[in-house]
């Protein structure tokens, strides 16, 4: 009895299909990087901000305590509203239109801009506030 053989215009096939899933598999993965890294230099751009530093000041704040903000450890809060895709938002805070200014004097000055909110002051500087607003719009 003799071993049947693998066809080699089988293996080929075999060969061409995993080429092809690799390939499509790659170029997702630099469509994904492109479009996060157009997100961040066009957030940046924006709010004059530095996403980078951004996330370093949520940190900082611990902003993370009482939102849900992708990409930040332990960013798990449910005091305040999630802030998820908040890019993507026409309004916030109840009723602000959103905007890279609005946002910014808002996490700069909530009380100042919404007296009453239950978001505290918390100390945030000017340039911190651009930043945070930059790492916001970047998700
Ligand atoms: C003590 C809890 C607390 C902390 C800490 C806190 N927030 Fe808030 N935040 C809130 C609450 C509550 C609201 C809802 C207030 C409102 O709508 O007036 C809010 C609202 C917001 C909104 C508007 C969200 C929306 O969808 O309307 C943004 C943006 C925001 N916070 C960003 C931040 C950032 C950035 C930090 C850190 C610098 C921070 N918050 C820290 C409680 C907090």
């Amino acid at each position: 009895m003799h071993r049947r053989r693998i066809p080699s215009s089988l293996i080929w096939l075999t060969l061409l299909i995993a080429a092809a899933v690799a390939a499509a598999g790659a170029s997702g993965v630099v469509l994904y990087l492109q479009t996060r890294h157009a997100k961040r230099v066009q957030a940046d751009a924006m709010t004059g901000g530095d996403w980078r530093r951004g996330k370093t000041a949520i940190v900082r704040y611990q902003c993370g305590s009482c939102h849900v903000i992708p990409g930040v450890d332990g960013a798990t809060g449910q005091v305040g509203p999630d802030l998820t895709g908040i890019g993507t938002r026409v309004i916030f805070a109840g009723d602000l239109a959103n905007n890279p200014a609005a946002l910014t004097r808002f996490i700069l000055h909530p009380q100042r801009v919404r007296p009453g909110s239950a978001m505290p002051e918390l100390g945030v500087r000017r340039d911190e506030a651009r930043s945070i607003a930059a790492y916001l719009y970047a998700q």
